[in-house]
């Protein structure tokens, strides 16, 4: 049976877009996976501290077991542990959420999630397959979708390359905002189905 760790990012906890997403994709997901289960983890509203020098120096000595390590330990064990991931995300000053942001700082670790072959860097979480569901105030079709070509580079790094995406684009218009959610459910469907 199949585990899906779900990471929130929006500062709002009701009437988020990205959450809303996030609830109906795993509806639609455990229908696909009857018996599968849900771990969730808070990011946007928890506190998760930006990364530190003297957390930084630790990354690098071999068998260290201090606490300055404990929460990216978890981190990291709960993105080994799982099968598939989702992250729901809003875009913030054209970026992803800055405590997306430190999250992400606290699992790219050497030796944990990627090394190094000679100059070469080889993610080490492989076969996770991974669901980004964004959005974003205006419609920007004009230029790449800033948020997920940020998060594909990171998950590639460690490891992570079947990726899909939805995004929910211009959640400033209502109009715009109605029609794409009546296709909504479809979309997951179709990318449950890949
Ligand atoms: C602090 C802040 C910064 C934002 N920056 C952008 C931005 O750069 N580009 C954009 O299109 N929308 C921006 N927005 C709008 C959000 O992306 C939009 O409201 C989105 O629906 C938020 O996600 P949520 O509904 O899941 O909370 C910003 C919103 C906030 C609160």
């Amino acid at each position: 049976m199949k585990t899906l760790l779900r990471i929130d990012s929006s500062l709002r906890l009701k009437n988020s877009y990205s959450r809303n997403a996030g609830d109906n994709f795993v509806r639609a997901w455990k229908e696909h996976n009857p018996g599968g289960s849900i771990r969730i983890r808070e990011v946007g509203t928890s506190h998760i501290p930006h990364l530190e020098q003297d957390v930084l120096e630790k990354f690098y000595t071999a068998g260290d077991t201090s606490d300055h390590l404990k929460l990216s330990d978890q981190l990291i064990a709960e993105l080994f542990g799982c099968d598939e991931i989702l992250i729901t995300l809003p875009m913030y000053n054209f970026g992803i959420p800055s405590s997306l942001k430190a999250y992400f700082d606290l699992v790219l670790r050497t030796g944990k999630t990627f090394r190094y072959d000679d100059d070469k860097a080889i993610g080490l979480l492989q076969n996770k397959k991974t669901y980004i569901l964004s959005a974003m105030g205006e419609l920007r079709s004009d230029i790449p979708n800033l948020v997920e070509m940020h998060l594909q580079q990171i998950l590639n790094f460690i490891g992570i390359r079947e990726i899909y995406y939805y995004s929910l684009d211009g959640t400033d218009d209502k109009e715009s905002v109605k029609q794409q959610l009546n296709h909504q459910n479809e979309l997951f469907m179709n990318i449950l189905n890949k």
